[in-house]
């Protein structure tokens, strides 16, 4: 059976990005048809400037939300990073096989590490290093596919390079996994910003819709959406960024395709209305869920207990053999017979 795996980070509320990009896929597909494992990556939050009681909260919100999204824990794993020690564990070893130049040249450590040196703040080490721990994650449990948005497909591209290194140097260890990405909104944009990504950590609130706003809220946030001088409606990601946003984001919550739909309509106005209705209505039962979880947060932490402990199982036997490998020296258990004797 295809082995599934993917994340999500608790460095802020989760957002229509995380959800049209990734996160709905998971609920309405990947659960049905693979061995899936999705995690709340904890120690991913700890790569920027951070506050521990909001990166708890947050990752206990992020979990609640995966699980209200529609995940079953009957279905597939949920579960958080930090629980199992495999992640860390394996992490390390792949710093042994990756180079630092790889490492400079992901887009999204040069973009962070720029921004915060802007600000004058100091880069961590650990932002560096993210997208091995990212390899760890995948590799660790043998994943074949990574349902992920269009800003991680380069993370997942090196966690290849990773792989395929690895089992030509220390003998076949690491299934090769590959990005899955969706057709429409694998980049849902900032509403007041079409040319940078809707995320979750932006300084730019009234572009972001959140999971978790109160309808009428999206509707507003839809509403004033920036669009693009000129009136026709049509689909150009790159001549119209905020009206292609738009019909991707329609799209995305209706089935339909974007150039179709710029097709049936007149003017931004009629657009933007039926997008934010579409928003609300996709979203309201995983707020109506996410009430309800709430309501028995007991549930949750059982959930995570027993996906820990699943997740655990899985992982432990490829990065045991990930050690043995690359020239570790396996640990015995107990202590020797001839030391018990000797001291007898
Ligand atoms: P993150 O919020 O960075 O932890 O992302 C979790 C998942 O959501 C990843 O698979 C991302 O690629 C995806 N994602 C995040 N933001 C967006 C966005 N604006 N559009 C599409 N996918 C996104
Ligand atoms: N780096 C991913 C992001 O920012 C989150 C992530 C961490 C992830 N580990 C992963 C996604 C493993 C997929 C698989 O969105």
């Amino acid at each position: 059976m295809t082995r599934v795996f993917s994340g999500v980070k608790p460095t802020g509320h989760l957002t229509l990005g995380n959800y049209l990009g990734a996160m709905r896929q998971w609920a309405e597909v990947d659960q049905h048809r693979a061995d899936a494992l999705f995690c709340v990556v904890d120690l991913h939050a700890l790569t920027v400037d951070h506050d521990p009681a909001r990166v708890r909260r947050l990752s206990r919100q992020a979990a609640t939300l995966l699980l209200a999204t529609g995940l079953d824990p009957e279905l597939c794993t949920v579960f958080v990073q930090s629980h199992v020690d495999e992640h860390a564990r394996l992490s390390y070893v792949l710093e042994c096989v990756a180079t630092d130049g790889e490492m400079r040249r992901m887009i999204q450590y040069k973009e962070k590490a720029a921004r915060e040196r802007a600000r004058g703040g100091s880069v961590r080490l650990s932002l560096l290093t993210y997208p091995v721990l990212m390899a760890a994650d995948i590799l660790a449990y043998g994943a074949d596919e990574v349902p992920v948005g269009d800003d991680q497909a380069q993370h997942v591209e090196l966690t290849r390079d990773l792989a395929v290194r690895f089992n030509q140097r220390y003998g076949h260890t690491f299934v090769v996994p590959k990005a899955t990405v969706p057709e429409v909104a694998a980049r849902v944009m900032n509403l007041q910003e079409p040319a940078s990504k809707m995320g979750k950590s932006d300084d730019f609130g009234p572009g972001i819709v959140y999971l978790l706003d109160e309808p009428d809220v999206m509707r507003k946030k839809v509403m004033r959406a920036v669009t693009d001088s000129g009136r026709e409606v049509v689909y150009d990601r790159e001549g119209r960024p905020g009206v292609a946003n738009l019909l991707e984001i329609l799209a995305a919550c209706t089935g339909k395709k974007p150039g179709a739909l710029a097709d049936a309509y007149e003017s931004y106005g009629a657009l933007k209305k039926d997008t934010a209705e579409a928003v609300v209505e996709v979203l309201r039962p995983v707020q109506e869920r996410h009430k309800a979880l709430c309501a028995d947060p007991g549930h949750v932490e059982g959930v995570l207990g027993e996906g820990a402990e699943k997740a655990r199982a899985m992982a432990r036997p490829t990065v045991d053999a990930a050690y043995r490998a690359i020239g570790l020296l396996p640990a015995v258990s107990g202590a020797p017979a001839v030391a018990l004797n000797a001291a007898r």
